[in-house]
Order: C-alpha cells, then sequence, then structure tokens
C-alpha cells in the first residue's frame, strides 16, 4: 500500500514509517522545512516538503495513496506563532480528512489519546473534536487512543528519557504530585503506558483489518504503574537511589499558569492536568489481531535505553 504520513518525523512517526517499511509498504512523508534530518531512512520514503497549513503540498502528498495516518500532534502551545491545539488537532485533521475525500482516499486513521474528551483540557478538546468531525465524513475511518508512549526516543522527545534528564539527573529530590491539601496518596495517580513499537504495530496493521473501520481504540501497555514507580523505575535503571518530596498540584498550577507560554519552563498547566488525571484504559484490547502476541511491559529491561550508559 501506499501511506500517507502527516506528522511522520518525530518519535512515533519514526516508528510507523519503520514498520510501514518492515511490511513492505511506500511511505509517503510530509516533511518540514528543517525535518529533513528527522525522516527514518528516508531514502525508502516519498518525501513531500510542505507544512500541514499548505494545501498544495497536503494535496501532493495525499494523492495517489491508499491511506492517510493522520499522526500530528504538539503537546505545548505557542499561539503568537500560530502554534496552537486547535490548528493543529483539529483544523490540520480536518483539512486532511476534506483533501484525503476530495483525492479519493477512503482509508484514514487518527491518531488521538488516551482521555479525550469534549469538556477537557485544550490538547484533550481538539483532539475529541477532529475524532468527532472523522465520524461525519465517508472515509473509513479508526482511531487510535494511545496512553503515554514509551520507548527509546531515537533523537526525539520521549517522557521517560525526559524524566531521566531533568528529574532523576537533577539534585533536587523527585516531586510526587497530590491533589487537596493533605499529601494522603502523593504520586499515587496511575498510568499504563504503551511502548512505541506495539503501537506503530497497531497502526500498520490495522490498515488492512475491516474490523478495525468506524472503531475506536484506547491503547494501554499491560503494565499500570503510579507516578512514584515510574520515578522508582527510572531511578533503578539509572543505578540510584532519588530522594522523593511531595508537591501540591495547586502549587505547580499557579506557577506554570504564569510560565506556560514560555518553552523553557518544563511543564505546562494542561500536562499537569492530565499527568494526575492518571492514564489508563478500561478496555482490553486484541493484541493478537494486530500480529502482536504480548505487547511490551513498561519495566526495568524496556527502559533500558533511557541511560545507554548504565545500560552498557
Ligand atoms: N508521546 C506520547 O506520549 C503521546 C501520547 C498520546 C498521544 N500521542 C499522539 O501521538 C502523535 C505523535 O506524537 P509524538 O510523541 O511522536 O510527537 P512528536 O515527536 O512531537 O511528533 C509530532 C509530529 O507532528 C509534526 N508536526 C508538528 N507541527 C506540524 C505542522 N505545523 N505541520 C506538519 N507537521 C507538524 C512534527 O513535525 P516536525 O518533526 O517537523 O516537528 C512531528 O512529525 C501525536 O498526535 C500525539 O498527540 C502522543
Amino acid at each position: 500500500m501506499r501511506v500517507t504520513i502527516l506528522g511522520g518525523t518525530g518519535f512515533v512517526g519514526g516508528y510507523i514509517v519503520e514498520q510501514l517499511l518492515e511490511q513492505g509498504h511506500d511511505p509517503v512523508v510530509l516533511v518540514r522545512r528543517g525535518s529533513e534530518s528527522k525522516v527514518y531512512q528516508p531514502e525508502r520514503c516519498w518525501l513531500v516538503p510542505g507544512d500541514i497549513g499548505d494545501d498544495e503540498a497536503l494535496r501532493d502528498a495525499v494523492r495517489n495513496s491508499d491511506a492517510v495516518i493522520y499522526n500530528i500532534g504538539i503537546i505545548r502551545e505557542f499561539p503568537n506563532r500560530g502554534i496552537t491545539f486547535q490548528a493543529l488537532h483539529f483544523e490540520g485533521a480536518r483539512r486532511a480528512m476534506d483533501i484525503a475525500e476530495a483525492e479519493g482516499v477512503t482509508r484514514f486513521l487518527l491518531m488521538s489519546a488516551n482521555g479525550v474528551k469534549a469538556h477537557g483540557t485544550g490538547y484533550q478538546r481538539t483532539k475529541y473534536m477532529a475524532e468527532e468531525a472523522l465520524r461525519t465524513t465517508g472515509l473509513d475511518w479508526t482511531v487510535l487512543r494511545p496512553s503515554l508512549i514509551f520507548g527509546d526516543p531515537r533523537g526525539n522527545t520521549e517522557f521517560a528519557q525526559q524524566l531521566y534528564r531533568d528529574v532523576i539527573r537533577s539534585p533536587l529530590p523527585a516531586p510526587l504530585f497530590f491533589d487537596g491539601v493533605l499529601p494522603l496518596d502523593a504520586g499515587g495517580f496511575e498510568m499504563a503506558p504503551i511502548h512505541v513499537r506495539d503501537l506503530a504495530t497497531v497502526a500498520v496493521n490495522s490498515l488492512n483489518l475491516p474490523e478495525t473501520l468506524g472503531v475506536v481504540y484506547p491503547l494501554c501497555g499491560p503494565r499500570r504503574v503510579s507516578w512514584r514507580e515510574i520515578i522508582g523505575l527510572i531511578a533503578e535503571v539509572a543505578g540510584v537511589t532519588k530522594p522523593t518530596v511531595p508537591v501540591p498540584v495547586w502549587a505547580v498550577h499557579t506557577v506554570a499558569t504564569f510560565f506556560d507560554r514560555f518553552a523553557l519552563f518544563p511543564v505546562t498547566r494542561d500536562q499537569l492536568s492530565m499527568l494526575t488525571q492518571g492514564n489508563t484504559c478500561d478496555s482490553e484490547v486484541n493484541w493478537q489481531m494486530f500480529g502482536i502476541d504480548a505487547p511490551i511491559a513498561f519495566d526495568a529491561e524496556a527502559l533500558a535505553y533511557v541511560n545507554p550508559v548504565q545500560a552498557g
């Protein structure tokens, strides 16, 4: 199949391109100026220069493809540069849907996120709006809603390695966030991170599975871990003992409110809200249907990449 991937140059996108190539597909990758070196095996891909706001580039990327994967997403807005959740999660996706339909491409996969909802954070709301828009099209669609995604970032940004660099290696104790006034269960909120390879496998295999048409898949890994355990696991991989300190969410919220727009401040208000909401799934996925015997668990072995020195 010839498959257009929008958002193919980042962390997840690179693994999707790798999986497409492994399965003998022809990836077409929309590449923004300056991101040329981020394409996975560019010599084996069709590259279309352009931004999601450029309709002509989008048409070129989508034309003659058998499927479109919309994988663009951001975690932080910079409105004065036009980088907003509304533009990239909703308007860009909507434009890609319209162009896919106009070009006669019927198969469309949308990368959403676990926990999206109509009345959530800006991130959650705009991803939910894209899902709702997709339902109104005549496309053969599938929506993937991954939890937090982990795995070797291969030069991109990924949360476990970021935690290792910014929290575990920092001389300050690791924050165990808690809601309310008393730190009764500080850092107790849970995640079930999914490995990036499993997510890429699900994405690519679903393209050929009629069972996935019109289905929304929450995708979580097999192991639920609390924030406290995540800190402990990454410290273990780093070979250190990390002191922790309870931190009330309201305090960070207050500071983040002022610093949201500055790239240097490590966490935005929305990120913190979503983090402390937890990120687990209620439903089970039939992994075998997607060609996965057992999904990769979030454990010390799978996390060795966060500290290549320690891993030897
Ligand atoms: N990482 C997670 O834990 C997680 C969890 C749930 C859902 N997701 C979703 O998974 C998807 C991939 O996430 P990721 O972690 O791989 O993010 P990422 O590494 O930041 O990659 C984002 C991709 O979007 C592209 N992009 C951004 N702005 C664009 C624009 N204006 N025009 C065209 N392309 C643009 C980026 O291109 P450049 O390379 O040029 O910047 C890159 O290819 C996103 O939809 C995200 O919301 C991620």
